[in-house]
This record gives structure tokens, sequence and C-alpha cells, in this order.
């Protein structure tokens, strides 16, 4: 097959030409779908579960449908909307209060879903965290954030050091003893009311912190206003076709932002059935959970389609997928060759889409009326301006490699760095949002990505910041000095290696290694654990004291080293 482009495919999808109907497309046009046209405030809460509740015709339906090795629990609207009520009913007896921090630390489960809705419609914030964080992941992000409760599990508890979060009040238990010290989730679940007065807030308010990586610093919190539903309405119907009567799969853990942007909102934005799936990953349980809930519209990730690709054919051969219509995929560029694959393995494209924690939705995607180039992150959707800038924010001619920059204002782009306007202005150039990533554009308006601008490490997909490894690694007694790269890898994407210098006293041996890893792991969570560490003599630094990972990397993959006036003696 000719792999330069791969037409759009009528028959399961939508094939009305977007770019062209839309056009002069303006985002205020989608705040006629919610309560703000008649009364001027909102709820994101209420427009993904209650209003579908409400409906005679929909309330009946599952929203979420919970699979797992261990168990199984169906969910409609109407009782997903009852059960966030007496969360939020469980919230306000506690004294929280809109704009409060109320974070979420726990394994998917019907449970996380319901408190998530419950902290939004009281108007509070929420903040979900990855279960694989140990503690001191969980506390960088429950200190930033001043977090007031959190919501957790016997098993995640001893990684929280209460005894060092100040403003930490309330722990909440699910599933834990009802005899114990901690606040427990059913049962006070069995006392609360199923009704509950909405917090009825305006657009701009906030709902949502995700802490993500940078190449500096610990990890920062990214704010989401209500105002993001739009896109995430919107997105859904562009760019993940969903009509009606679809079943939808989004992979991704909502610790991330594409579990809560397309593993909550856009879903149930668009009242489609929400299939969730718990435990850990394998070839036969992933594609037994699309035969068996027969899966329309599936959302996952490069790293997830080449670990199928590798389990061969024949996994996906003992599974009826006939009830996939659409695919996509996110988080790291999607190779041509997963795309080839996917055409044999499914008969359907791969679509890609691109964004970022802190854009909170789509931007740039391949969407199903669209002409695809394998390679390309596709053009950007109605209603957003993307390019290639220079350093100053001047846009580049088609062809030429640079910033990937969006213009400043759609409608789901972050609104600060938590307690860091300093961080949130630094994004910004002449009205561009200035991304990080490097692409070009090509003479058609495709964009192809290049790669990262700065420092930041994506392995399987998920972003780690150096520094946050780099001071977990000169903890442990043996380190003197530490710097990490990411490092090419086919299935990963990248691998995280760390070099590191070691204290007086300390010998190279193998057991040693281990142990250094073992630390991270253990103090910061598995996916941040370098999988390769390299002891050297010493590591390069600028003048200033700076770390120069880039230097490190070109060592590591024997290219030339560049300008190195600012290294130090
Ligand atoms: C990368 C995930 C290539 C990129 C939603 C971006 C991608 C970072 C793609 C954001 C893609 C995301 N092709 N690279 N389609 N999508 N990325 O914040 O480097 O976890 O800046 O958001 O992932 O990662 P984040």
């Amino acid at each position: 097959m000719d792999m330069k482009t791969i037409p759009a495919r009528s028959g399961k999808h939508n094939l009305q030409d977007y770019q062209q109907t839309y056009k002069n497309f303006n985002w205020d046009e989608v705040k006629e779908n919610f309560t703000w046209s008649k009364t001027g405030k909102v709820n994101i809460a209420y427009e993904t579960i209650d209003k579908h509740a409400e409906d005679p015709e929909k309330k009946n339906q599952a929203a979420l449908i919970y699979t797992s090795p261990d168990r199984e629990e169906k969910l409609t609207f109407e009782e997903l909307k009852k059960k966030s009520n007496q969360f939020a009913n469980v919230l306000k007896n506690h004294n929280i209060k809109k704009r409060d921090r109320v974070f979420l630390f726990m394994h998917r489960s019907p449970e996380f879903y319901a408190s998530f809705l419950g902290i939004l419609k009281l108007g509070a914030i929420a903040g979900p965290l990855f279960e694989a964080f140990m503690e001191q992941a969980v506390r960088d992000r429950l200190e930033d954030s001043e977090a007031k409760m959190l919501i957790t599990t016997p098993e995640l508890l001893d990684r929280v050091p209460v005894d060092k979060l100040p403003h930490l009040e309330k722990i909440i238990l699910v599933g834990g003893d009802e005899s114990g010290s901690h606040i427990s989730f059913e049962k006070e679940m069995k006392f609360a009311s199923e009704d509950f007065e909405i917090e009825w807030v305006d657009l701009e308010d906030g709902m949502l912190l995700h802490y993500t990586s940078g190449s500096t610093g610990k990890p920062k919190g990214v704010y989401h206003v209500h105002n993001a539903m739009l896109q995430h309405y919107q997105t859904g119907k562009w760019v993940l076709d969903l009509k009606e009567d679809d079943v939808y799969w989004c992979t991704a853990d909502p610790g991330w932002v594409t579990g809560t942007s397309y593993g909550i909102f856009a879903p149930w934005l668009n009242g489609v059935t929400n299939v969730i799936r718990g435990g850990r990953f394998s070839p036969d349980d992933w594609y037994g959970t699309i035969a068996e809930q027969k899966v329309s519209v599936w959302y996952s990730a490069p790293t997830a389609f080449r670990k199928l690709l590798s389990a061969g054919a024949d996994v996906a051969k003992k599974h009826d997928l006939s009830s996939l219509r659409h695919v996509l995929s996110v988080g790291e560029p999607l190779n041509p060759e997963v795309i080839t694959w996917g055409l044999e393995a499914f008969d359907l494209r791969i679509h890609d889409t691109w964004w970022m924690t802190e854009t909170g939705a789509m931007l740039i995607c391949n969407y199903p009326t669209m002409e695809m180039r394998p390679g390309s992150m596709g053009k950007p959707l109605p209603g957003i301006e993307a390019s290639i800038v220079d350093n100053d924010g001047n846009e580049l001619p088609a062809n030429q490699m640079g910033n990937l920059a969006i213009k400043q204002g759609w409608p789901s782009m972050m609104r600060a760095i938590w307690n860091n306007p300093g961080k949130y202005e630094s994004y910004f150039v002449k009205g561009w949002y200035v991304s990080g990533d490097s692409a070009y554009k090509d003479g058609d308006g495709y964009f192809w990505f290049q790669g990262r601008l700065d420092d930041v490490i994506n392995t399987s997909g998920e972003r780690v910041g150096p520094f946050e490894v780099e001071s977990k690694l000169i903890e442990h007694d043996a380190v003197a000095e530490a710097g990490v790269i990411g490092k090419p890898d086919p299935e990963r994407g990248e691998i995280i290696k760390a070099f590191i210098t070691l204290r007086e006293g300390y010998e190279k041996s193998d057991e040693l290694l281990e142990d250094i890893r073992q630390f991270v792991k253990k103090g910061l969570s598995a996916h941040a654990a370098p999988r390769e560490i390299e002891i050297t003599d010493t590591i390069p630094k600028t003048r200033s004291g700076k770390i120069m990972r880039r230097l490190l990397k070109s060592w590591e993959l024997g290219l030339p080293t560049g300008d190195t006036s600012t290294l130090e003696e």
C-alpha cells in the first residue's frame, strides 16, 4: 500500500468535512449546549452526568461499565448522579467548600469516578494522582496544592506522609475498616442523601489540577477551569466521532490528563457509554475488553499499540474485534508501522492526536474525515490556530523546523500554574503558547512532530522531569551527583538513563546499581526509575552549575557535542 496518504474511509465514519463546514468557527457557539446559555452559570459535572440522568430516554443507559480481573460493575447515568450527589454531601458534611483542593490517590474504580464528580459538584478542585506514586511524589503534590482532603485506599495509605502535610485535614478511606481513625467512604455514603444542590459556578472557576513535569523544578500544578467543557464536548464530536449509541474506551488512567479530559469529560458530555478497565495491561485482556464490551471507539497510546503489535496477530485473531469503528492515539509520536499494523489488525486507520496537559484538550489531530499522512499529527482543529515559530515568536515558513505554538485563547487552555505565576507567563511569547515540542508544517498544512526542545522525557507516553529523578538519586547515600536523560528505545519511545558519580568509599557493583534503581522506584514511582545507570567521573555542568543534559545525551548517542562554551572548567 502507498503509505504516503491514507484516504478517509466511508461507511464507519461521519464524513462531513469539518474544516470546510466550520471555516469561521467560533467557540462561543458551543456554549449554547450548556446551562450557561440560560442561566449564565455552569457546572461541568452537571453537563457530564446529571443532564443525562434528567432525560427519561437516557437515564437508564449505562454511563460507566467498570471491568477488571476481580470486579465488574455497571452504573447508569441516574445511578452515577445519585452516587456523586452522595459523595458531594459527604464532602459538604466535612466542611469542604468551593475552590478547596480535594485529591484522589487510588486505582480506577466506580468509587473513584463518583468521588471525582462529587468534588466538582461542590465547586471544589479535584487533584487526581496516579496510583503508582510513592511517598515523595505524593508529598510534593499535596504540599504544593495545599490539599485539605485526600481520598485513598488502605493499601496506599503508608505513602501519604500525613505528619508532613499541615494543610491536609482529613483522609477518606475507600474499602477500609469502618471503625478506623480515618473517615470511612462506605460508612459515610450509607447515610448520605442522594439529593444535592449543585454549586453553580462561572465558566472561569477552577475544577482540576494535574501535576506534570518540566525540565526544571518539581512537578507543576496545571490548573483547569469549567470552561474546558466546550472543547471536551466538541472534540468528542469532531475527533472521537462520538454518537449516542457508541461504546467508548479510553485506556488512560485519570491520574494523567487523557484519563480525565477523554476518560471522563468528552464521552459523558456526549452522553456515551464509557468503559473503564482496571488492572494491569495484557494483550489478551485488552482485546478481550473490546470484544466483550463491543467497544466501538477506542482511544489509546502508541506504547500500547506497540505492545499489542509485538504480541503478534494470533492473539488478535482469537478475539472478535468487529465492533470497533474508530481508533485514536495520543501521547507520543505514532510510528507509521503501527498505522500499517492497525490497518491489518482492525482494518481501520489509527488517528493520531496531539495535545498536552497544559492545553487541556486536543488541538492538532487526524480526524475521521481527513486524508491522513502517516507520521503526521494532522492539522489544527477548526477554531485553533497553530504555527511554527522561532524563539522570539515570529512565524516560520512551511517545512522549517521550530517551536510548535498555538495562538492563545482556546477554551480548554490552562488558566494558571498553581502558586507559580512566573512559570505560567514563561509559556507565552507574543500571544503564542509555546509548547516545548519542535515540529514543522508541510506545504499542505500537516504538522510533523520532531521532538522535545527541553529535557522532558517521554517514556511509554508518560512525562518524566529529569530534575525530579536527579533529586531523588542524590538522596541515595552512594550518589554524589546525577544527570538524567531520555534514551531512544524502540518500544517505550524513550527510557530513563541516569549518569551518576559515586561518593567516596563506594565501589561500583551490580548490587549497588540495582539498589539505587530501587531507591528511586520506592521513593518516586516505578515509571520514574532509571532503566540504565552509568557511573562516570564527572557530570558536565555549566559555570552556573546547571547540569548539561544535552551533552550527556550527545555522549550517549555518539553525536557531536556542539557548543560547549558554557561548560565549567
Ligand atoms: C508528547 C498528553 C507526538 C509531546 C496528552 C507533548 C506527542 C507531550 C503527541 C505532552 C503526539 C503528545 N505525537 N508527541 N500525537 N501527543 N505528545 O502533558 O511531547 O502527558 O508535549 O499530555 O507528549 O504530554 P502530556
